[in-house]
């Protein structure tokens, strides 16, 4: 098998930004409430004449390089999101297009904000299997879009932004060392969007009760977020044979500043080795760990030779972590 790393790393938010103070005017909340409950303080969002796969264009162009690749060498792309363009084509098939990746087999992924961990491993499998060359994974999202802008339990926590990466083959010993990937469907009601597949299809009626809308229990997401986080974390280190200590850094999902504490507690890893920029995009969803490495790295936070631990959870219910060394 192929040791299998990221070798180019790209991103995109859109420029305007909804600051806590502009949904005060919209529905009853206070910039007090956001930050202090979820460490969020604004978020960007998307323009109407722009969709998922435009993000994911430019967070790819980046990516592409930064790694020095040409649209003819990519093998395969792989685009996480729940919020696609339209139900069909994908969103991967869309961007293909964008990018003139003649070359490149396309599909999307379906696992809320794990799924760009999700996408890496199974990006990874199909370079160590020696299947493919190179391989172009992105989380994005413009979960702007399906959000109800009057339940002011849910409107005030995401964002919209894309994050991109090249995998390719690498040195022996570096590049993804260990992944851990998990699904509880049982709980997955707990964060649904119900209606707009064959379930519950598009009426006036479902439009009238916003179901094409994110719905979420908030408290009991949040459980699961700090137990399924800290889980996986610890799993994936025992595969990887490491311990918390030789971990650099560690790149939580960006969902809420108090479960990315909790974690980081029970973990015991301190604070100067967690990233954190929720504060500036709310939670991007698939969107929100590429957009952080991408971050990371260009202010020099991940170096050469660093442990980097990735964790995410989300809808399905889903889990994931990924230990590479960069
Ligand atoms: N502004 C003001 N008050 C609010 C707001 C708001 N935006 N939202 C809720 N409240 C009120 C509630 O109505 C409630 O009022 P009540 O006591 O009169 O009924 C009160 O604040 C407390 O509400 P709680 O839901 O108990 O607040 P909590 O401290 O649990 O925070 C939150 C809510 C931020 C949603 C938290 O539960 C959370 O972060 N959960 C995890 C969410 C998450 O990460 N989701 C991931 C989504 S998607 C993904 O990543 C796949």
């Amino acid at each position: 098998l192929y040791p299998v790393g990221i070798s180019g790393v790209g991103s995109y938010v859109p420029e305007t930004t909804l600051t806590n103070f502009d949904l005060e005017k919209m529905v009853d909340t206070s910039d007090e409430w956001i930050r202090t409950r979820t460490g969020i303080e604004s978020r960007r969002i998307a323009d109407k004449s722009m969709a998922t796969s435009d993000l994911c264009t430019f967070a790819a162009q980046k990516a592409m390089k930064d790694a020095g690749v040409e649209p003819e060498d990519v093998d395969l792309v792989i685009i996480a999101t729940v919020t696609s363009d339209m139900a069909y084509p994908s969103t991967a098939c869309l961007v293909q297009k964008n990018l003139g990746l003649k070359n490149a087999a396309a599909f999307d992924i379906s696992v809320g904000c794990s799924g760009f961990l999700y996408g890496l491993a199974i990006g990874s499998n199909f370079i160590k299997t020696g299947a493919c060359k190179t391989v172009l994974v992105i989380g994005a999202e413009i979960l702007s879009r399906v959000l109800n802008w009057t339940d002011r339990s849910t409107c005030v926590l995401f964002g919209d932004g894309a994050g991109a990466c090249i995998l390719q083959r690498c040195e022996e010993g570096k590049g993804i060392l260990a992944y851990n990937l998990g699904a509880d469907g049982a709980n997955g009601h707990f964060l649904t969007q119900p209606a707009g597949g064959s379930r519950m299809p598009a009426s006036i009626e479902t439009v009238q009760k916003k179901l094409h809308t994110v719905h979420m229990n908030g408290g009991e997401v949040f459980k699961f977020a700090v137990r399924s986080m800290e889980k996986v974390a610890l799993d994936t280190l025992n595969d990887a044979e490491m311990s918390l200590d030789d971990i650099d850094f560690l790149i939580p999902h960006q969902a809420n500043i108090r479960i990315i504490e909790s974690v980081a507690k029970r973990l015991k890893v301190p604070k100067e080795k967690v990233f954190i920029n929720l504060n500036k995009y709310g939670n991007m969803s698939s969107a929100s760990i590429p957009v952080a490495i991408d971050e990371a790295v260009s202010k020099g936070l991940i170096k050469k030779d660093d442990i980097v631990l990735l964790v995410a959870f989300g809808a399905g219910l889903t889990w994931a972590s990924v230990i590479l060394k960069w």
